[in-house]
């Protein structure tokens, strides 16, 4: 029946731009993937974004997010932009979903053209919010750690744990993980998917014992707290301590006397300040922006003794970054679908027109067919 518009069915790039059709990528999509390029090759390619997106600081126009808090959790949206791509990130923190069989973190996300305002790209963001924390953690201890740094105390062993692990595995040469949680379970299935991955595997029965010995910590706890998981006499000089669970107003990972003894790192002082856990501290509480660190305005770790600490948050622009990179991967390898998540009638100024069925738009080919009643 639409026989007369089959010539849109091959349309030059910028039409197809013009249509808006919006490439989706679902759970499926998204674990196909990541199977199809393997973890190692996501985690590094999306560091490597990371890094480049990151040494263009000035460029992006960049907010704390807005966070809907409620009492078991908070929602959150996480806008960015630069002058030609926009991106947010819908994501959730939960600490008690778990036990009621949910992830305590789920997300999906859009990356936009910003010349026009036409999405291009939907995607489910769960799996790629854990690849792109760990890369953005790992990155982060690729300047501030020690540079001989091999083991790793790994304390939280849920949803983000095995990713940060091996992100620091090929990204900081860790070799040796001590791993506690106090779920017992959540342990033994860290241990069983890190099997055979080059990483020697020392389960601990305390965050002391994990700590004693790491030349990095890394906390990705879940509590909706104000938890003191690392606290001050654990600390050995030389350290450095990736505090991933301290995210949000009222949960913390770090004893502030960890953050005083220490040289912090951020993502975006403005919104590290409300919820990492800098919350704890005074408004006037020294801090860099790790991105000074990246292009060399700051030098970073100073002493092989210095403490150092990247107290992470989770900032927009890693999640641009990762859909920048899971766009790229989806269309050189044909994964995804097109969708029409926003109406474009043939004539722009006839919205109406395709209420009454004399707007051709209905026979673009990409476009899904309403099913009639
Ligand atoms: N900074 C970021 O960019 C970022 C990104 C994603 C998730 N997160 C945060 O990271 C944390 C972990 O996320 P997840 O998806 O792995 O959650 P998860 O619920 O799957 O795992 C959290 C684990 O922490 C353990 N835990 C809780 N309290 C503990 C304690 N006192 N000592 C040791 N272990 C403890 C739990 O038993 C659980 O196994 C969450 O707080 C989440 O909000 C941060």
């Amino acid at each position: 029946m639409h026989s007369h518009h089959h010539h849109t069915k091959t349309p030059a790039p910028a039409a197809d731009l013009a249509r808006g059709s919006t490439l989706y990528l679902g759970a499926d999509d998204i674990v196909r993937l990541v199977r199809r390029k393997g973890l190692p090759a996501c985690l590094a390619g999306v560091a490597g974004r990371i890094e480049q997106d990151f040494l263009r600081w000035p460029e992006w126009d960049k907010s704390a997010r807005v966070a809907c808090h409620s009492r078991d959790g908070v929602i959150e949206l996480m806008p960015v932009a630069d002058a030609a791509q926009f991106a947010f990130k819908y994501v959730n923190g939960h600490p008690k979903n778990t036990a009621a069989g949910l992830p305590t973190v789920m997300a999906f996300g859009l990356l936009a053209d910003v010349a026009t305002g036409t999405p291009q790209l939907l995607a489910e963001m769960t799996l790629v919010t854990a690849i792109r924390t760990a890369a953005m953690s790992a990155l982060a201890a690729k300047r501030l750690a020690r540079p001989d740094s091999r083991v790793m105390a790994l304390v939280g062993n849920g949803a983000q744990s095995e990713f940060q692990a091996l992100a620091f595995r090929d990204v900081v040469g860790i070799r040796e993980l001590r791993q506690f949680d106090v779920d017992p379970q959540a342990t033994a299935k860290l241990v069983a998917n890190l099997a055979g991955q080059g990483l020697e595997l020392t389960v601990c029965t305390s965050v002391a014992e994990a700590v004693r010995g790491a030349d990095i910590v890394t906390t990705v706890t879940a509590d909706k707290t104000r938890a003191t998981i690392l606290t001050p006499e654990m600390l050995e000089p030389g350290m450095h301590v990736n505090g991933v669970g301290g995210d949000c107003p009222g949960k913390t990972e770090l004893h502030p006397g960890v953050l005083e003894a220490a040289s912090v790192f951020v993502e975006y002082e403005p919104q590290t300040r409300i919820e990492g856990d800098l919350q704890q501290m005074p408004a006037d509480f020294p801090v860099t922006e790790f991105w000074r660190v990246l292009n060399r305005s700051h030098p970073g770790r100073r002493a092989a003794d210095e403490v150092t600490v990247f107290d992470s948050v989770g900032f927009a622009l890693e999640d641009l970054s990762a859909l920048a990179f899971v766009h790229e991967a989806a269309t050189a390898l044909g994964v995804g679908r097109r969708i029409d998540l926003v109406a474009q009638p043939q004539d722009p100024k006839n919205l109406f027109g395709l209420l009454h069925g004399d707007d051709d738009t209905a026979a673009a080919p990409r476009r899904a067919q309403p099913v009639e009643a």
